[in-house]
């Protein structure tokens, strides 16, 4: 028994690594590749690391008869068609940050534009699957984390849900290049990137307010946040180095404690003693976690790696995928690591 998925958007970076996961998931079936563009060529003529799909899957314009869709679109594109699948029984993975939010009004606000179906946001699960299990179980629309939200949110998680820190935070994070999508434009040539490393987006990037709504779930507590992503010249990767302070009993021995617990079962979440690096977790749906206790300072500072196209995107969402089919969560995701 498979299940019959499609992917939308499955010329772009997040699209391509989806493909390369289900195609050989034990538990799905990829029936639909959909995109604007490309319509009729095979997919692995179009993405071309994809040389052993089968050369009868081809681009199409329509989701076939998937049961699941998973859509890797730039942000707008997938509420606009989610209604339409819902109604016809479908379920939804969005890649996208169509569903991140729950406040259509932040929509507007952060991506300028108004929001396609806001009636959806109040059901849309938020898929950081470590943390949300039970609502994926029946959930039929999953949101997606984004990159940077998902290696912060596991890096501060255990401690905001333990209480043990303020919930005014401030993360510095790093991204490859492959985080903007294959869009063609100046600010991503070899050229400009190329042994140079830039901050961007500050503060108005637009997964500050997912940081901040998802921090205050897990806290308890309203959240703030000074969020500074960088571009930095590597294809793919990513850490987020978060700073936040710590609660005035909390001693080094809790966080310890707090952190080995709350991974100590997890199939992707590794607690290092030591830091880590982009490079430990490449093509793999690993994230991987350490924290210092800065006690001149009394800060915890907490740091998150992975892959931001796998664990980042398409990795995470196979794993909601498989909680949401009753599928073992590891499914299509084990013999991902390069460095075991
Ligand atoms: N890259 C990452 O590391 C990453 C991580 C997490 C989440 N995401 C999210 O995943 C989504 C896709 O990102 P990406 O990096 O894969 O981008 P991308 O490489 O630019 O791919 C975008 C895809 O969407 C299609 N598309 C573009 N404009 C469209 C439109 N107006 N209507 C319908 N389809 C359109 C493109 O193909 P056609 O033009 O052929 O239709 C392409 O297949 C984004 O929402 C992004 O925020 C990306």
């Amino acid at each position: 028994m498979t299940v019959r998925v499609a992917i939308v958007g499955v010329t772009g970076y997040a699209g391509g690594e989806l493909a390369r996961l289900l195609l050989r998931h034990p538990g799905a079936s990829l029936v639909a590749a959909v995109a604007r563009s490309h319509q009729g060529e095979a997919l692995r003529d179009v993405q071309p690391h994809l040389h052993g799909a089968p050369a009868a899957l081809r681009i199409s314009a329509g989701v076939g008869d998937a049961e699941v869709v998973f859509t890797a679109l730039p942000a707008g594109e997938a509420a606009r068609q989610a209604r339409g699948w819902l109604a016809e029984g479908r379920k939804i993975v969005d890649v996208g940050s169509d569903f991140r939010l729950r406040d259509a009004a932040d929509y507007s606000r952060w991506y300028k534009f108004e929001h396609p179906a806001p009636e959806l946001l109040g059901e849309a699960v938020y898929g950081l699957t470590e943390f949300a299990r039970e609502p994926l179980r029946t959930a039929r629309l999953v949101a997606n984390p984004g990159c940077y939200p998902t290696a912060s949110l596991m890096a501060l998680a255990p401690a905001l849900r333990a209480g043990l820190i303020e919930t005014d935070l401030i993360i510095d994070a790093k991204s490859g290049v492959s985080g903007a999508g294959h869009t063609v434009d100046e600010a991503f040539l070899f050229g400009t990137i190329d042994g140079s490393l830039r901050p961007y987006g500050v503060p108005t990037h637009r997964h500050t307010p997912e940081i901040v709504q998802q921090a205050a779930v897990l806290g308890g507590a309203p959240a703030r946040l000074t969020f500074t992503p960088h571009l930095i010249p590597m294809t793919r990767g990513l850490v987020a180095t978060c700073y936040a302070s710590l609660k005035p009993h909390v001693t080094g021995a809790m966080i310890a404690e707090v952190y080995g617990g709350a991974y100590r079962d997890e199939p992707f979440v590794r607690v290092l003693s030591t830091f880590p690096a982009t490079k430990q977790v490449l093509g793999s749906n690993w994230c991987l976690v350490h924290t210092v206790v800065d006690e001149e300072n009394r800060r915890l500072i907490a740091i998150g790696a992975l892959d931001n196209l796998v664990k980042g995107a398409a990795g995470s969402a196979i794993q909601n995928f498989n909680v949401m089919c009753g599928l073992p969560e590891t499914a299509g995701l084990e013999a991902l690591p390069l460095w075991p």
